[in-house]
């Protein structure tokens, strides 16, 4: 059995915040299927139950700290949480409404030192698979202290924007030679980068879809990194990332009553979901009507703004909207102003709400992503299990997998996405869309049947990753 580590800040169900939670609590487990021994390691955050096993004394800088290690799992996968007192028992996992926590150069190299120390411990070697800037110092340690024979990392970028970037004094805390300072591997315009630790020093690296991995090597997408990325293009892959098909079912939903659920062939529980989620949210004389929705996490990233900016002309649309997310104040307080303005049009539901995030894929009609960019997106998959018709800004991952319907043949169209991010494109497509629900119904099918033929679980990009690995474990030999 070959042996892969994930080293992940979070992984669903234990602690998730986004799509990097819900790959790396799924892949884990699919990976397993085959012939991997695949374990996650990740922070102990509060509230998370586990058994101690180990401990260890981790340097940040010339500070000893104790690490404890707790192991749990998440559907027969082992993980590994690593507890500092003050690091990780706090009410978020990143930070607060105030801003990032100040500390989280060091609570990060702290934890990327901690698990590869725990790695080099337990395992003779081992292919690592790091994920974003939180664990971007791990190939490094790798590269900088073990035995190329013993350890090889692959480390995927889930998301530019972020990059775990620090003053260059937050440098010592990683205790790596002076050297590892420099352009070639951490240094960025005198800061010390997380993200380009990852990108510069891992074996191999990949990002969440083949457009998305074309886009950051741009400046338009490469957040600053692009020059960094081109050069380590020779190494990079993108790979579409899968969905858990056991828990986004239409089928077998557990987060839908029995007579709400249903299947491509008999769609008739979709219409009792959505009038009962309708009523339950007080969008009274909706039914006939199509129903949008949205579940994200509410940042510049992801287009939100937009839509408010053009609310009183998308709120005269034959339509009923539900919003779900939470984020930034603005955005959240502009939601609600919508609602307000709209009460019997507009549902605002400012939470995180793992039930109402299904009930909303599940029971809408057309789901808006306007995102500016998007590395993969797993709602716009999650909807074509659902007979859920995404209307799409046509970048990243959203260009991947979301088949357009002026520019594909109709037995492959899925959806509704656009090319030049602009409100005004992105009105004339949700106009479209609720246009054809009313006057086409049997073409909406269509749209409909599709999307359920997609097949998006990992099986495909499951092996992508396996390609990878087993190419490293051969390097090692
Ligand atoms: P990102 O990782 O950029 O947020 P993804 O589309 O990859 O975007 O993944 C977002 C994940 O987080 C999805 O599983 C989505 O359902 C979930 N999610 C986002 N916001 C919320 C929320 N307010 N309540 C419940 N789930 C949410
Ligand atoms: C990031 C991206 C999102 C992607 C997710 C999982 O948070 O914003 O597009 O689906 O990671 O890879």
């Amino acid at each position: 059995m070959k042996k892969i580590r994930f080293v992940t800040s979070e992984a669903a169900p234990l602690a998730k915040t986004g799509g990097l939670a819900d790959v790396c609590g799924t892949l884990p487990l699919i990976l397993n299927q085959q012939n991997y021994n695949t374990s996650i390691i990740m922070p102990w955050y509060k509230n998370l139950e586990a058994k101690k096993i180990d401990r260890s004394i981790v340097r940040l800088g010339n500070e000893p700290r104790y690490a404890i290690y707790g192991k749990t799992t998440i559907n027969g996968v082992d993980v590994i949480l690593i507890k500092d007192q003050q690091f990780f028992n706090r009410e978020e996992y990143y930070g607060t409404d105030d801003g990032p926590y100040p500390d989280n150069d060091r609570r990060f190299i702290f934890f990327s030192r901690a698990a590869v120390q725990y790695i080099s411990k337990h395992d003779s070697s081992a292919v690592v698979h790091a994920h974003d800037w939180f664990t971007g110092l791990v190939p490094l340690y790798l590269r900088s202290r073990y035995k190329r024979s013993r350890f090889r990392s692959v480390f995927t970028i889930h998301n530019l924007q972020h990059q775990g970037i620090f003053p260059a004094s937050s440098f010592y805390l990683s205790n790596l030679p002076a050297y590892r300072f420099s352009p070639r591997w951490t240094e960025f315009y005198g800061n010390l980068n997380l993200m380009k630790a990852g990108i510069t020093a891992a074996d191999r690296l990949t990002t969440v879809s083949p457009t998305y991995a074309e886009e950051i090597q741009t400046q338009q997408f490469g957040e600053g990194l692009e020059g960094v990325i081109r050069e380590e293009n020779k190494k990079l892959t993108g790979i579409i990332n899968g969905i858990d098909t056991e828990i986004w079912n239409s089928e077998t939903d557990p987060y839908l009553e029995e007579d709400e659920q249903f299947s491509a062939s008999d769609i008739s529980g979709k219409k009792r979901l959505k009038s009962n989620l309708l009523q339950e949210y007080g969008l009274k004389n909706g039914s006939d009507l199509p129903l949008i929705g949205t579940v994200s996490r509410l940042a510049q990233q992801k287009g939100i703004d937009m839509l408010l900016d053009m609310r009183q002309e998308l709120s005269r649309l034959p339509a009923r909207w539900i919003f779900l997310g939470t984020g930034e104040p603005e955005l959240e307080a502009g939601l609600k102003q919508w609602e307000r303005e709209f009460p019997d049009r507009v549902r605002a539901v400012i939470d995180f709400d793992e039930k109402l995030a299904h009930r909303i894929v599940a029971a809408s009609d057309i789901y808006c992503m306007p995102s500016r960019f998007e590395p993969c997106g797993l709602n716009q998959l999650y909807c074509a299990q659902y007979g859920t018709v995404p209307v799409v800004h046509r970048t990243g991952g959203l260009a991947d997998t979301v088949a357009d319907f002026d520019e594909s043949d109709q037995n492959q169209a899925t959806g509704f996405s656009f090319k030049n991010l602009s409100p005004e494109n992105l009105k004339k497509k949700i106009e479209q869309a609720v246009n054809l629900y009313d006057s086409k119904p049997a073409t909406w099918k269509q749209l409909q049947q599709n999307g359920f033929e997609r097949d998006f679980s990992w099986k495909k990009s499951a092996n992508q990753y396996a390609k990878i690995y087993d190419s490293l474990v051969e390097e090692m030999k």
